[in-house]
């Protein structure tokens, strides 16, 4: 029976078999020290000159091989004990060593944090970065939030996880699609959601009331620092509900959260302050402002609500949904604020229509965003009718959704969060690249599985596709 190495202080005077790798490996000439690392933690080992089979194989190893050991589980005597290190009252004295796998030489150190590395060479080398402790730290914790988010919505919050098409059509959140070549509809793509925002809404058409989902969203734009080409929302919709019920759910679970999880850091203000989009514009120039009040503690954490932004905005040359004057701002299906209904039902002073929509902001960076929306057909008509569409663009783009909201639609609204830029915040991640397993570079590619990359000409055949060599 395999002992896992954060339990071998249970097992002192003891005999184990350790499963791991070789972390790091120290000659003494007499004596061999080996620290062994598996996913639970790390161990001093020694093979001593009598165990003489051992030492024979020890001579041999090098870090990253992967061996199994049979030990014994000493305590250090007592001027040898390390407080500061897991295991560091105990040491292992090796009996017998398997190697089950030798290493090559890694490409890089493997036991500092790895921020000095040439990052390229380790997303290249992602499956060996991750045997960092400082990755497979924040991969575990980022698991760990998800299972007591989970728990909250599931078990005290009535809410439903629900698995949405990753094959669909296009939705708009203002950026551009991936988009999937149809092999049995030539000439048909697929779109890869940017969220999953319409099937969400159907959902509450539906009559799932509460939905939420770790969801999957792609979007095809320049990649940040707190952006990735694709990356995770913990998206939820929920049914008869008012924006405070929504921020306040949402308020109560990020406080529980970083309570939980993140007991060292201090929220600045409870309830989190709200401010309008005119203010932070005015006051702060973006509509994420970064409103702490001691920006060299990384463990304050200034949650900011803001709101009110507008509907409409002046289409620009680059906009991609727009063909007509006006675009939304964030989200077609946002509902506007009440006082605004008459002027947007009567399509009047368009620029001045504020929205119900409200984003979540944390230390500078937009984490989420939400809104009611329009639950009725004809309503919803109205946001692409300011758009500029004609009827038949309408119907050809929304007309499912149009067409599902007038079979008695609940009110609804609903928020979604950026979960990888959370999880940056919360471990003080430089960027987000570091809390996501197989992240893309800058450029938007995996240098690890090579994509993207060309097909084969069998493949472009199957799909009827012809490619124009340019340039
Ligand atoms: P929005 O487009 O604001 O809203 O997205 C919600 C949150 O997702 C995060 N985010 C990203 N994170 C990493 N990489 C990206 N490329 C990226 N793009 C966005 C941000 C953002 O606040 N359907 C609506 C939500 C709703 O109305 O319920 C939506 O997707 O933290």
């Amino acid at each position: 029976m395999r002992t896992y190495i954060k339990d071998l202080n249970k097992e002192i005077d003891k005999e184990v078999l350790v499963e791991a790798w070789v972390k790091v490996r120290r000659d003494q000439g007499k004596m061999i020290f080996l620290d062994l690392r598996d996913v639970s933690g790390v161990v001093q080992a020694v093979i001593l000159p009598f165990h003489k089979e051992a030492l024979e194989v020890s001579n041999a190893l090098r870090t990253e091989w992967c061996v199994s050991i049979n030990a014994k589980v000493n305590k250090r005597p007592e001027k040898n004990i390390k407080t500061d290190v897991q295991n560091g009252d105990i040491e292992l004295e090796v009996l017998n060593i398997n190697v089950l796998n030798e290493s090559n030489t890694p490409p890089f150190d493997l036991t500092t944090d790895g921020l000095e590395v040439n990052e390229e060479v380790r997303l290249k080398y992602r499956y060996l970065d991750l045997r960092r402790e400082r990755l497979s730290k924040t991969l575990k914790n980022r698991s760990k939030v998800q299972q007591f988010i989970r728990n909250y919505l599931i078990d005290n919050n009535n809410f439903t996880e629900v698995e949405t098409p990753l094959l669909s059509a296009p939705t708009p959140e203002g950026s551009r699609s991936y988009v999937v070549p149809s092999r049995l509809w030539k000439d048909n793509f697929y779109s890869l959601p940017q969220s999953p925002q319409q099937y969400k809404q159907l959902l509450m058409v539906g009559g799932i009331e509460r939905y939420f989902q770790f969801a999957r969203c792609m979007r095809d734009e320049d990649t940040r620092g707190d952006r990735q080409p694709e990356f995770t929302q913990l998206d939820m919709e929920l049914s008869f509900v008012s924006e405070e019920d929504i921020i306040n759910l949402n308020e109560d679970l990020i406080i529980k959260t970083v309570e939980k999880f993140y007991p060292e850091k201090k929220i600045q203000q409870i309830p989190f302050p709200r401010m309008s989009y005119k203010e932070a514009m005015e006051k702060y120039g973006n509509d994420r402002p970064d409103i702490r009040e001691d920006k060299n503690d990384s463990d304050l954490l200034a949650f900011l609500w803001v709101v009110d932004f507008p509907m409409f905005e002046k289409t620009s040359e680059d906009n991609l949904d727009g063909t007509g004057e006006w675009t939304f701002t964030h989200n077609p299906f946002s509902r506007p604020r009440d006082e605004y209904m008459n002027d947007f039902v009567e399509k009047k002073n368009i620029g001045n229509i504020l929205t119900t929509q409200y984003d979540i902001t944390l230390n500078g960076f937009e984490i989420g965003g939400g809104s009611l929306r329009n639950h009725k057909g004809d309503i919803l008509r109205k946001t692409f009718e300011i758009m500029g569409y004609d009827k038949e663009k309408i119907d050809r783009m929304f007309g499912h959704m149009i067409e599902a909201l007038d079979f008695g639609a609940p009110p609804h609204g609903g928020i979604a969060w950026g979960f990888d830029r959370f999880i940056m915040l919360m471990e003080n991640e430089p960027n987000i690249r570091e809390v996501i397993p197989f992240a893309k570079t800058g450029e938007g590619k995996d240098l690890m599985m090579n994509a993207p990359s060309g097909i084969s000409d069998k493949q472009k055949k199957e799909l009827g596709l012809k490619f124009e060599v340019k340039g």
